[in-house]
């Protein structure tokens, strides 16, 4: 008998396990179907409502958490899932309420706002962007899983991935920039950081991408807003980071509060369905955003059994807060507005979430000391967390190398940021525990030690309206920063900054001047502040303007009467990651994922533009009549996207690239050198963009095709090359395919979106 080769005998055995745990996959979703199958069939029509049904826990009396509102709402199968619950003995009351009250004792999935960190606090989902590093990006999410799993939550509202062209809006602090690209490698990041490969690992929980859709997009960058685009630009300048983050496999989706189409997103069939669930083939969960059935009614459209119904039928699985599920949908039943099959296909999601989680193999998962509630901000999350936070500050201007400070002599720091300790982690960290973060005079004594004098000011008030400065810090629970007399204040500032060496001002936003229901329609730092910084540019001292802020900002005057200008983001470590960069011991490596305008009227800003028929060069010093152009303002960003300065200098080579032709198949290389030509070392994050030179529809000046972050020492080298694969040329057609046009492309490589070095390669 011949005898059958090795390669064949192992390629027989390899394709005997495929196909065995291929099998045993199908068979084992079988029996995950046949559960959920077996456990609807029991449940009840308010049951099977009850799972459709997410609240806020309200108060809740430990120790006998069934006498609650929310208590004896689990106990009636009324409730499928709560949020926003701090502290793991409260979760595991409600919870055992579930598992012994109610009569299916279906476990309760148990949600948070986990957007920056649970209570180890990262800088603002915006500021995590700015590092492009998305190895510790991952890493961040990780990190606020396993916290957010020892302490009770199974489910976090994040990744928010939502495109944002306009500053106005203050959510622009919630996600990446304005880049579907860069957005959609961070989504992918953030989903395998929270979910891992395994959802029912104890560390793990799922993840919840949002706001689908075009939340960013919201018109005059006024939150809630309407939103109106075509489907081209939906496609190809918006969509990109959900559906990466559906590739990445997120188990759920929240939908927006936004119009789209003229339809709510909550209730619209195309975005829910056609696009995401068939198009994308998501097959998790859907809830809604915050009450945003309920406010279907407000955008004038009919009433809440009507407005549920719809919300259902287009594709929601999860009613959050508004009961119109709960409420409305057995009377819709009755009345044959809807099926019974609509209601179970949204209960089997709800319920196949729990069951990817293990929580029908163990109820009380997350609250079963697996992972110690001692891994909550311990030493290694606030470590990893310092280091993020150093490489997210963004140094836009640095006159003279005033930067890195020498830790000698006296150091004033100024302004409203200098003790507020509870705005230092910034928006949207609902688990903070801001008592354990230190305030910037706090790190600083600590980080100095006596090496040099620190003196500290308020400056002045954080906003001259004194209403709104408190409905934005209390509304959040937050200590308050302090109302000065201005002309006081300003005082003892200038005098603590005659009497130093350099000044730090701390000024811009504080918390919650950015993130949900924030919008502002003048970006510059608000009066008192840029009233305290003039003062002290007086003294002509070495200065440095801390820049806090949750979006793109306008700093046109400060970039020319600043010597140095940096941006930060908030995060717990903040103040620990400032002393170690600001004295060197790490250059500044961020760069923005936002253009930051010269002027609020700029808004939208983005750097993949189309081009007009009348283009004008950014920058170009004079008006120029029936242009696109401004009379008041020359065109382009104050600080373009992918900008950042470091202390030290990189230079560029030109691009060489491995072919200048290919064909619709075949992939190139495009490739630079890079040379680190300062004094110190540091990181750089090389981008790589593409335009599309003639096409079936316009195509933007360029658009990042690829980033790498690369660390080099003083006088140090690299060659950084970057693969062009045909997929990075296609687009979405004006029919909506996805296609690759033969033509002309031109590459550019850069340090950020303006100055790149250019060549040119045909699709044949
Ligand atoms: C409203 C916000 O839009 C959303 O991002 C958040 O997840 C929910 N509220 C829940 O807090």
């Amino acid at each position: 008998m011949r005898k059958t080769p090795l390669v064949m005998r192992i390629s027989k055995l390899l394709l005997t396990a495929v196909c065995f745990s291929a099998f045993s996959c199908a068979e084992k979703q079988l029996q995950q179907n046949d559960f959920i199958s077996d456990l609807m069939s029991k449940m009840t029509l308010k049951e099977k409502l009850g799972q459709l049904n997410q609240q806020v826990a309200g108060e809740i009396n430990t120790g006998s958490p069934q006498n609650t509102e929310c208590g004896k709402a689990i106990t009636a199968g009324e409730i499928g899932s709560v949020f926003n619950v701090i502290g793991v003995d409260k979760i595991k009351d409600l919870k055992t309420v579930a598992v012994e009250n109610s009569r299916l004792k279906i476990p309760l999935l148990v949600g948070m706002d986990v957007v920056h960190g649970y209570q180890t606090i990262f800088p603002l989902p915006l500021g995590l962007s700015c590092t492009w590093d998305i190895e510790k990006i991952e890493k961040s999410a990780a990190i606020a899983a396993k916290e957010s799993a020892a302490n009770g939550i199974a489910w976090t509202f994040s990744p928010m991935v939502d495109i944002s062209l306009d500053a106005r809006w203050g959510r622009q602090a919630e996600g990446a920039g304005e880049d579907p690209f860069l957005g959609s490698e961070i989504a992918k990041a953030m989903v395998r950081g929270y979910q891992g490969t395994d959802l029912k690992a104890d560390d793990k929980i799922l993840a919840c991408v949002k706001h689908f859709a075009l939340y960013g997009a919201a018109e005059s960058g006024l939150d809630y807003n309407t939103v109106d685009m075509s489907h081209l630009r939906m496609f190809n300048q918006y969509f990109d980071p959900y559906k990466a983050a559906v590739e990445a496999g997120v188990g759920s989706v929240m939908s927006s509060f936004n119009i789209v189409d003229g339809i709510p997103a909550t209730a619209n069939k195309w975005l829910l369905t056609d696009v995401l669930r068939k198009r994308w083939g998501f097959q998790g969960m859907v809830v809604t955003d915050y009450a945003s059935i309920a406010e279907m009614q407000t955008h004038g459209l009919g009433e809440l059994k009507e407005n549920s119904v719809r919300a259902l039928k287009a594709g929601t699985d999860m009613d959050m807060v508004t009961r119109g599920f709960l409420s409305t949908l057995e009377t819709a039943l009755n009345e044959g507005l809807i099926s019974e099959d609509d209601i179970n296909k949204a209960c089997r999601r709800v319920l196949e979430a729990k069951q990817k989680l293990g929580l029908f193999d163990n109820p009380y998962k997350y609250c079963d000391g697996k992972i110690p509630v001692s891994v909550t901000y311990c030493a290694e999350h606030k470590a990893f967390a310092k280091e993020l936070t150093e490489e997210s500050f963004v140094l836009l201007k640095n006159e003279n190398n005033i930067l890195p400070l020498k830790k000698q002599g006296t150091i004033a720091l100024i302004g409203p940021l200098v003790e507020a300790r509870s705005d230092m982690a910034g928006t949207w960290s609902v688990a903070q525990d801001f008592s354990k973060y230190s305030t910037l005079k706090e790190a600083f004594e600590k980080y100095l030690n006596g090496s040099a004098t620190v003196l500290t000011a308020q400056g002045c008030n954080l906003l001259d309206n004194e209403k709104t400065q408190n409905s934005i810090q209390k509304g959040h629970g937050t200590e308050p920063i302090l109302r000065v007399d201005d002309e006081k204040a300003l005082k003892e500032a200038v005098d603590i900054a005659k009497k130093s060496n350099v000044i730090i001002c701390a000024l811009g936003e504080c918390a919650w001047m950015s993130g949900e229901g924030t919008s502002r329609s003048d970006l510059e730092l608000p009066r008192p502040q840029k009233a305290l910084l003039n003062e002290l540019l007086k003294l002509k001292k070495p200065l440095v303007l801390l820049n806090f802020a949750g979006r793109a900002t306008v700093l046109t005057k400060e970039s020319k009467t600043v010597p140095a200008i940096m941006n930060v983001w908030f995060g717990s470590e903040i103040g620990a990651a400032l002393c170690s960069v600001l004295c060197g011991e790490k250059s500044p490596s961020g760069k923005l994922t936002v253009s930051m305008p010269k002027s609020v009227g700029q808004l939208p800003l983005y750097y993949n533009t189309l081009i007009s028929g009348r283009p004008v060069q950014d920058d170009n010093p004079e008006y120029i009549i029936f242009n696109s152009d401004y009379q008041d303002v020359s065109n382009g960003a104050l600080y373009p996207f992918g900008f950042g300065m470091s202390y030290t200098k990189f230079e560029y080579s030109d691009i060489t690239l491995s072919k200048t032709a290919v064909s619709e198949s075949e992939s190139l290389t495009a490739k630079v050198t890079v040379k680190n030509a300062g004094d110190y070392d540091g990181d750089e994050i090389v981008q790589l963009y593409i335009r599309d030179i003639y096409a079936s529809i316009c195509r933007p000046v360029k658009e990042l095709k690829g980033f790498k972050r690369i660390s080099l020492k003083k006088g140090e080298s690299a060659e950084v090359e970057f693969e062009i694969t045909p997929d990075l040329l296609k687009f979405y057609n004006y029919d909506l395919d996805f296609v690759l046009e033969k033509g002309e492309f031109e590459v550019m490589i850069g340090g950020n979106s303006r100055e790149v070095k250019r060549e040119k390669f045909e699709v044949k």
